[in-house]
């Protein structure tokens, strides 16, 4: 069998429907050129009958990244396949990802209308010729057509089988077996995709990948499982973002194939030292903090110290270390950036980082830039992550921030007082008092706005260390069905906070 594992990344697909927000097409094409950076073989861009936005982006993607091949998502249903052949006519290698509900739960649930057939062996009939059908017709727009058989991890599995032999004999040459829903352990989902590899006749005539979500905590493991018993292509996301408890981490997954190739024998094209990168990028863009002690690009993933194990790293590295730091591209040292970086010095580091800036994008940035490094003297590089969504990914402003003042004390009522701008220029005042300053703040922006959202999360953290660290807040809020996540920047978390309120609240008017 090869040796070389293809690395499908969802992050742009899977990964944001977890986010309880869109990306838009330009924070997807980013990120989509950091995966580029990054080597992944595949990127699923979007659903493009999802949404127009959806379309636009996997559209965008498609003309402007090369090198990898491009993907988009449909159901086995005709009209779903158009719309993504269409999305990617432009696309150099274009792959559509085509498939159904396998497992009796998904049958019963999804296809319990008669039209599908009156019984659960009719309706089986029928979903293998809906899924041969759509792979046919994909096939007319690429060579590249991958099925996924939903919900594998709970389904019959000779029902399984006789489906993916039926598509790959329809044309699919890459037959996803996702775990939907995170039921599978590794030894079970090892052993499947060892019998699909040995007991489906026409196998050898297409990869079989697998799909693994985190609901148990066993994504990566499973992932593992899978490839060590024939899987030759793994789907997940950075920072295993993903649908509930999320995907497989890709960089789990593929640092645990290099760090322990004695075992798995297997490789990947992954430029690991990018993997930091592409981390706080997908985390500044979907506003998604990284937990510290994720796994390969937590912030405390190579901090040691108790006295013990800082000892014992001192005197060899390898003590309490598996990997080197350098190799998954975490900074070791600080960049020092001041007020006196010129564009140059800051296009320099920007372009180090990932973003690539007009000019117009940059002069605004430089501003900002020059503002926060006045304030805190030396700038990190997650403050200009932070700066660059900030001015450059910005939502048109329904309401902007004139004025902000909130007080606050152990003896006294936090008060808030807010001034904000409408985008016909009319300026409104409110005052209001809350649970706290930032309650107070935001009940004077709902006295003004007259949207009466609910907050449903509030995150706050610090940005960079120090006292004077830019503090990052952010906020989802619901407006009747909608869920929406605004983030806002700040040296004061105040601030910091109306603006990721005001930043949601200008999203939801759009
Ligand atoms: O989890 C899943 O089954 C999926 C498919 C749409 C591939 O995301
Ligand atoms: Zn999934």
């Amino acid at each position: 069998m090869p040796s070389k594992i293809f690395i499908f990344d969802t992050t742009l697909r899977d990964g944001e429907q977890s986010a309880g927000t869109r990306l838009g097409a330009r924070k997807k094409l980013e990120i989509a050129r950091q995966l580029c950076r990054l080597k992944v073989d595949v990127i699923e861009a979007g659903f493009p009958i999802s949404s127009p936005e959806d379309f636009e982006a996997v559209k965008l993607i498609s003309k402007e990244i090369k090198g990898p091949v491009i993907c988009g998502l449909s159901r086995a249903i005709a009209a779903d396949i158009d719309e993504c052949g269409k999305a990617l006519a432009k696309a150099k290698r274009a792959r559509i990802h085509t498939g159904i509900g396998v497992s009796d739960v998904h049958i019963a649930g999804k296809f319990s209308s008669d039209k599908y057939g009156k019984s659960m062996a009719k309706k089986k009939v029928k979903l293998i010729k809906m899924s041969r059908d759509a792979v046919k017709r994909a096939r007319t727009y690429t060579d590249d057509v991958e099925f996924y058989a939903e919900d594998s991890g709970r389904a019959d599995r000779d029902y399984l089988f006789e489906i993916i032999q039926a598509v790959i004999e329809a044309g699919a040459t890459v037959v996803n077996i996702p775990d939907t829903t995170g039921y599978t352990v590794p030894e079970k989902f090892g052993t499947l995709i060892k019998d699909i590899c040995t007991k489906v006749p026409n196998v050898d005539k297409a990869i079989i990948s697998v799909h693994c979500h985190n609901d148990l905590g066993l994504a990566a493991a499973n992932t593992l499982a899978g490839i060590k018993n024939g899987a030759r292509q793994i789907e997940g996301t950075i920072n295993g973002i993903g649908e509930r408890a999320g995907n497989a981490a890709i960089e789990e997954v593929v640092m645990a194939v290099k760090t322990r190739r004695d075992y798995f024998g297997l490789k990947t094209d992954i430029v690991t030292r990018e993997f930091y990168r592409t981390s706080r990028m997908v985390s500044d863009l979907l506003g998604m903090v990284v937990p510290p002690n994720k796994a390969v690009v937590g912030k405390n993933a190579f901090a040691h110290s108790s006295g013990i194990h800082v000892d014992g790293v001192l005197k060899k590295r390898e003590t309490y270390e598996i990997m080197r730091p350098e190799d998954v591209g975490v900074p070791k040292s600080r960049v020092v950036l001041t007020a006196r970086t010129g564009r140059h010095g800051l296009r320099h580091r920007l372009e180090k980082l990932g973003h690539t800036l007009s000019a117009g994008e940059l002069e605004k940035v430089y501003k900002r830039f020059l503002v926060v490094a006045d304030k805190k003297q030396e700038v990190f590089d997650e403050d200009l992550a932070a700066i660059v969504e900030d001015e450059t990914m910005k939502v048109p402003e329904t309401f902007s921030m004139e004025y902000i003042h909130a007080i606050t004390g152990n003896r006294t009522v936090p008060t808030a007082t807010v001034r904000l701008k409408k985008k016909d220029g009319e300026l409104s005042q409110e005052a209001a008092c809350g649970d706290g300053p930032v309650d107070a703040v935001y009940k004077a922006i709902g006295k003004i706005t007259k949207i009466p959202v609910k907050v449903v999360s509030y995150e706050l953290r610090a940005v960079t260390g120090g006292r004077k660290a830019l503090g990052e807040v952010v906020v989802q809020v619901k407006y009747k069905t909608k869920q929406i996540v605004g983030r806002g920047v700040s040296t004061d978390v105040i601030e910091a906070s109306a603006k990721a309120y005001l930043n949601a609240i200008n999203k939801l008017v759009i």
